[in-house]
């Protein structure tokens, strides 16, 4: 997290506030600067209270009114940090109304960031399509709907700064019976997630899960190609420092995607988007929302 973008945090957790970030990890590197640049007043938490943030670790089994109290009251209270199964939202939600006042008729939004992992079946998912019921996170979000009229944003693969899809080739893909497994790949960029949050403060849906991606269906095994081309460039230009390990990897990788391409007939990629299986269709919530994304392709 930025440390320079958190000093402004209201320190007295009695100051009403429009959003409250609990867990201000990743993802608030992004939004913070986009609160600060939108005038939207804000506190967060860390487990820690790290950088100024308030020091805040949620524990099902708690329920002391005082861990809670130190908390801001706030429109909208983001949940960053996944809960899991029965109960975990309901207390989170009762500890959190219990201990704080609305103006009268006014709920507080509960906003989960979820994952876009609980749609499974290998076909077209939106935000309307049935999902894995006995998913941990799924069950915590439903909860979370069901006890508040909270929302969900489950969100695709999460990149920027820091974060690079390109390095996750080497936890996903090590051989090439892995390669031929993998299908469809979708992610969003963090200054996307974060305009997202934003415009759901702004125009909250309760009772509602949405499907958060940048809209485009990538090919794992074009990626793969790609990157592992631009890695061989880089290590023999001298542009990256690159482990003699790894570029053999990259070597293998290459010929796995063309040996495949020849084994399963695919003439080019991407590969058509109707055999990759699994497919995210991101739309809806833009619509809803009334921006788009602005990061394209990811790099
Ligand atoms: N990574 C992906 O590609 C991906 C894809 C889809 C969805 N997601 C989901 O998207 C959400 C946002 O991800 P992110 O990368 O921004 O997360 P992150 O960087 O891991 O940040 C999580 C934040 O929650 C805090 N936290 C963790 N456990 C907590 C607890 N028990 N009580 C209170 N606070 C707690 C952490 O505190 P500290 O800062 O003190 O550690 C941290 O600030 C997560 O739910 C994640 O699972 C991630």
């Amino acid at each position: 997290m930025q440390s320079s973008s958190v000093e402004s945090v209201p320190q007295n957790a009695k100051d009403h506030v429009n959003l409250l970030i609990l867990g201000a990890g990743w993802t608030s590197t992004f939004l913070i600067p986009l609160l600060e640049r939108e005038g939207i007043k804000y506190a967060a938490t860390t487990t820690t209270g790290r950088d100024g943030t308030i020091p805040f670790k949620f524990d099902p089994q708690l329920s002391d009114p005082a861990l809670y109290k130190t908390l801001p009251s706030a429109d909208t209270v983001l949940i960053v940090f996944p809960l899991r199964g029965q109960g975990q939202s309901k207390h989170l939600v009762q500890m959190y109304e219990s201990t704080h006042k609305t103006v009268e008729g006014h709920k507080f939004h509960f906003v989960q960031l979820g994952a876009t992992t609980i749609w499974t079946a290998s076909t077209w998912h939106d935000e309307n399509s049935p999902y894995e019921l006995s998913d941990a996170r799924a069950i915590a979000e439903d909860e979370l709907m069901l006890c508040s009229q909270g929302a969900v944003l489950n969100l695709a693969g999460l990149y920027g700064g820091v974060r690079h899809p390109r390095d996750w080739l080497d936890r996903v893909i090590n051989t090439k019976a892995q390669l031929k497994g993998k299908g469809a790949l979708h992610v969003i960029h963090g200054d996307d997630l974060a305009r997202a949050i934003v415009a759901f403060h702004r125009n909250f849906t309760p009772g509602k899960r949405w499907l958060l991606s940048d809209m485009h269906v990538y090919d794992w095994w074009d990626l793969a190609q790609d990157w592992a081309v631009q890695t061989l460039r880089g290590a023999k230009s001298g542009d990256f420092d690159v482990p003699a390990d790894k570029i053999e990897i990259q070597k293998e990788l290459l010929a796995w995607v063309g040996e495949l391409m020849v084994e399963q007939g695919v003439r080019a990629l991407p590969r058509d988007t109707s055999s990759l299986g699994r497919t995210l269709d991101g739309r809806g919530f833009w619509k809803k929302m009334g921006i788009w994304p602005t990061h394209g392709r990811i790099k």
